[in-house]
């Protein structure tokens, strides 16, 4: 893996992950200023016609799309942090925040991939972009 950091130590740019080289800048987007979103304070961003639910939790930023695939309630960005736990705040299923997986309950979050950059989170958006359509 090859990883390019920042002056203060944020990633910028990663040559691999998971077996497949990724192209860092094709897909990424400013979604949020960083002082927007804080462990007391998460952010709910539409993007691309998605609610995309923004935490900051165990000293990392993640992105989930903000979908319970309990009752696919939009109310995820409401819900308790936990370490990296996420619980939805309708009836308390809880999911991983960098997986997406559930914890308990059923289904799994869709999660993007955050980066600091000169103050800024960006996320990256998996092609193709039509495939949240059901918003
Ligand atoms: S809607 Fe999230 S647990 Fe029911």
């Amino acid at each position: 893996m090859f990883i390019v950091l920042d002056k203060r130590g944020a990633e910028v740019q990663r040559s691999v992950e998971n077996g497949r080289t990724m192209k860092m800048d094709k897909n990424f987007e400013r979604i949020a200023a960083q002082e927007d979103v804080t462990r007391s304070r998460p952010l709910c961003v539409r993007f691309h016609g998605s609610d995309i639910a923004v935490f900051q939790a165990s000293d990392k930023f993640y992105a989930v799309e903000n979908l319970c695939p309990h009752q696919h309630i939009s109310s995820l960005h409401k819900g308790i942090v936990d370490g990296n736990i996420l619980t939805c705040p309708m009836h308390g299923w809880s999911f991983d925040l960098q997986s997406g997986c559930a914890l308990n309950g059923n289904g799994r979050l869709q999660t993007f991939l955050v980066e600091i950059r000169e103050n800024d989170l960006w996320m990256e958006w998996p092609e193709p972009r039509n495939k949240f359509s059901h918003f």
